[in-house]
């Protein structure tokens, strides 16, 4: 396997940011759009006159719909170059803005945001804990976060199975740490850590846990397609945490 990528980096491989993007937007053939999506939407609830900040923001495609729904302000950060060009290229002439920033270097004054979102993103993080001290930081009392990661059951452990799969694999889940994948036909790492890892970092960085979800599948969102919605209801690809700053 080719060297692995970290981090915002991996999106500035070649071709990577264009096959992600087409994929991510290619509706039922991406999970994202009939998973993760839906759960997430769900869970945003009124945003008028917030102030967002999206971390690890990709091509800020939200950042459009969080302002045509009234948001104060959005601002995206992200760590690969490419996705920054995108997520640009996707706000201009908005109020929308974005930033190159590492997640792992984010900090913001006290009461910046209202509302903290990133979707996608923290299992490419090493140690989220220093993370959600700072979103805890920057949010206003009562300030919310709604992040989404790969499920753990996935970022476990991987069978080297490319094409269309039949069956999953869960092992090494309590093994948390490291994992060098091959993704979008490119070597990538992530950091896996259990459901419960999830909820106690959360917890203990100050936050009431207001929702979890394992995001199934959104029948709605399928156009009719029987045998996708039956792949889609058999594992769980992707897991929200939602809490709110006590
Ligand atoms: C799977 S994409 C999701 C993008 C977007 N949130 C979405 O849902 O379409 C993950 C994003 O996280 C960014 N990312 C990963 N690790 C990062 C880090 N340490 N700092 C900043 N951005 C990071 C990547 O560059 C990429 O844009």
């Amino acid at each position: 396997m080719a060297r692995t990528k970290r981090g915002g980096s991996f999106y500035d491989t070649p071709q990577i940011v264009e096959r992600y993007l087409d994929h991510r937007h290619s509706g039922v053939p991406s999970p994202n759009h009939v998973m993760e999506e839906p759960a997430f939407l769900a869970e945003l609830g009124e945003v008028a006159g917030l102030r967002v900040l999206d971390l690890g923001c990709g091509d800020a495609a939200i950042g459009q719909v969080l302002l045509d729904a009234g948001c104060r302000s959005y601002l995206g950060l992200d760590g690969s170059a490419a996705m920054v060009e995108a997520a640009n290229a996707a706000l201009g002439g908005t109020a929308g803005r974005v930033e190159m920033v590492d997640i792992e270097d984010f900090s913001a004054p006290p009461s910046s945001f209202d509302l903290v979102v990133s979707r996608l993103a923290f299992h490419y993080v090493e140690d989220i804990e220093p993370v959600l001290a700072a979103v805890h930081e920057c949010l206003s009392p009562g300030g919310r976060i709604i992040f989404t990661v790969v499920h753990p059951i996935l970022t476990s452990y991987d069978s080297g199975v490319r094409e269309k799969r039949t069956s999953w694999v869960v092992d090494d889940y309590f093994l948390q740490g490291l994992r060098e994948r091959e993704w979008m036909g490119s070597a990538v790492t992530w950091f896996h850590r259990t459901v419960e890892d999830y909820v106690v970092t959360l917890t203990k960085a100050g936050f009431s846990l207001t929702s979890l979800r394992e995001c199934a599948p959104c029948e709605e969102r399928f156009a009719g397609d029987a045998d996708e919605l039956a792949r889609r209801r058999r594992v769980p690809l992707f897991l929200l945490l939602a809490g709110t700053r006590a």
